[in-house]
């Protein structure tokens, strides 16, 4: 197969852990005879640094023109407690994943057997399930955000319209039908509007997918039952901002932050980023974990039919954990942590 990948490595770690992810695709490709074409382009901090703009046209034609897009992370400390930072690197995320029309964020919420230990939870009560974060509405975009001309009040608003609301739950309803058929709509329908509209419209499509059992639940209340129960859940949808930290939250779970992976599907080009942040104060040491990268590669693999591919890179990552080849985040007490590379070659290595 040819494949035309944008690679995206962001800020921070980005460029170390996309520089593994490569190595493994590489891997990929000449195992199993396969042709992938790179092209790189600048998002986030680096992008404002070298243009002035977090999200330059160029990086969003290369996009464009790409199959399927793998991106690193973005964000720099520079800018985080800098009030008055007019442009910021997330705001080159948000315009991509709006201007590329990546509606959904697919957050598998997978436990490696091997790892079930490093769980803060009790192993028995561990076990995967999916959340499927709105990415384009909600708080993030809705407009007025800002402050008062005195500076002293400062508003976001939280928009969502019925076609928004629509097309995920059905996406999220069709999810669940191929896994334990059960959805999870979490919000905060006794308080916010758009959870109201959320939990109405999940009410009229249910009778549209008899088959799958679909619940309601506060967002409060989910964010303890995630730790409580997990296994009670099987697909959670929801809405931007709780999304993101619902599964944030949920990522402990799997025994580290540094092992999830997701997918951001909605028009044309897929992008496929770990769900954690920049980690600036890894960046450079080669130590970061390259995991989460590695395995949206898997995701990405696997969105374009390659699924044997992705289930190869999958086993690989198994192996690496089971032979102890993992960074700090996951080094056994009193074991020697692997660097970033290492976990990288030796994925890449089992494969071939
Ligand atoms: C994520 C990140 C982003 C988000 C930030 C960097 C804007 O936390 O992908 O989860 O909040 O969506
Ligand atoms: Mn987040």
């Amino acid at each position: 197969m040819k494949l035309k990948i944008a690679l995206l490595p962001g800020d921070g770690i980005g460029p170390e852990i996309v520089g593994e992810a490569v190595k493994v695709l590489d891997s990929i490709a000449a195992k199993y005879g396969h042709q992938f074409e790179y092209s790189k382009a600048l998002v986030g901090a680096c992008a404002i640094d070298a243009t002035g703009d977090p999200y330059p046209a160029e990086t969003h034609a290369v996009c464009e023109a790409s199959d399927v897009v793998l991106f690193g992370a973005i964000g720099d400390p520079k800018y985080d407690n800098n009030p008055a930072a007019k442009v910021r690197p997330e705001q080159g995320l948000l315009r991509m994943r709006k201007s590329l029309g990546l509606f959904a964020n697919l957050r598998p919420l997978a436990v490696f057997d091997s790892l079930a230990g490093r769980s803060p939870l009790k192993t028995e009560i561990v076990k995967g399930a999916d959340c499927v974060r709105e990415l384009t509405g909600g708080m993030y975009f809705g407009r007025p955000q800002g402050r008062s001309e005195d500076g002293n009040t400062a508003y976001d608003t939280c928009v969502y319209t019925r076609e928004e609301i629509e097309r995920i739950l059905h996406l999220a309803f069709g999810l669940a039908r191929g896994r334990r058929k059960k959805l999870t709509l979490v919000d905060k329908a006794n308080v916010i509007a758009t959870s109201r509209l959320w939990r109405q419209i999940g009410g009229e499509l249910a009778p549209q997918y008899p088959d799958v059992e679909l619940e309601y639940m506060f967002v409060d209340n989910a964010a303890m039952q995630i730790i409580q129960r997990p296994t009670h859940f099987d697909v959670i949808v929801t809405e931007n901002l709780f999304g993101d930290i619902l599964t944030d939250e949920a990522s402990v779970i799997s025994g580290s932050l540094g092992m999830l992976p997701s997918a951001s599907v909605g028009a044309k080009v897929a992008l496929f980023e770990p769900i954690h942040g920049s980690y600036p104060q890894a960046a450079g040491k080669n130590i970061a974990n390259p995991m989460a990268t590695i395995l949206s590669a898997a995701m990405l693999l696997e969105h374009v039919g390659l699924q044997q591919e992705g289930k190869a890179v999958r086993d690989a990552v198994n192996q690496a954990i089971e032979a102890g080849v993992v960074t700090e985040d996951l080094a056994a007490a009193g074991a020697k942590a692997c660097s970033t590379t290492e976990v990288g070659d030796f994925v890449a290595g089992h494969i071939a």
